[in-house]
């Protein structure tokens, strides 16, 4: 299961990424306006930082516009992936810059049919959005089983990247289900590895170390 991290963040992805276990990252519009650089630096920043995937995303609503947008991104380094909401431009946007060779992401996923179009026009990578699904009150994980098992069914190569990922059952049902990526939040993606018992019982391992020094250099 490949890890990328659901941020345009230098600095968190700098922090996560120095264990090496970073597969990827996606950005979106909303995660760049956040950040004070311009858009192009910081991707070109994150593209530098890791060697996996980067999803960019088109901000056109014409497959003209995504097109021309997605060749500009794709210049930016060969670990982008161009980004293209699930609509009917951008899906002809994906088989377009497929022709060319560069990869998407299809992004803004919340069915199945929708799953099965973009895998048809020849998406990289799928990103149905499990936590926006679940704030309307729908199961989102249930959407990445049933896509899950119908790109099985006919062997779509699509990658199945689980996103808007808000807590670790999340990621933990992603697993689960056998995803092929889970995009996680940056404070997310550190929760993950902590554990209070790890952090008690190496202390007392730790403690119990220390004392039996004590009574071997006291003996
Ligand atoms: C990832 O590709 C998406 O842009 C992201 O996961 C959306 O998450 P949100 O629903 O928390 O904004």
């Amino acid at each position: 299961m490949k890890f990328f991290l659901d941020t345009a963040n230098v600095d968190e992805i700098r922090e996560a990424s120095a264990l090496g276990l970073v597969d990827g990252i996606t950005t979106n519009p909303s995660l760049l306006a956040k950040e004070p650089a311009p858009d192009r630096e910081i991707l070109e920043e994150i593209c530098a930082l890791v060697e996996g995937p980067v999803s960019a995303e088109v901000v056109s609503t014409d497959s003209e516009g995504m097109v021309r947008e997605g060749r500009d991104l794709a210049k930016i380094a060969p670990n982008i992936v161009v980004k293209c909401p699930l609509i009917v431009e951008g899906l002809k946007a994906v088989r377009i810059l497929k022709q060319d060779g560069i990869r998407s992401n299809v992004t803004l996923c919340f069915s199945v049919p929708q799953a099965i179009f973009a895998a048809k026009a020849g998406a990289y990578i799928i990103s149905p959005f499990v936590g926006r699904l679940d704030d309307i009150g729908v199961d989102g994980m249930s959407l990445i089983r049933d896509i899950q098992q119908v790109y099985r069914n006919y062997a779509f190569e699509t990658e199945i990247l689980v996103a808007s990922i808000r807590n670790p059952l999340h990621v933990i049902e992603a697993a689960r289900i056998g995803a092929d990526i889970a995009t996680i939040p940056a404070k997310v993606y550190k929760g993950l590895l902590k554990h209070p018992l790890t952090d008690s019982g190496l202390e007392r391992f730790l403690e119990d170390y220390r004392n039996a020094q004590k009574v071997g250099a006291a003996v």
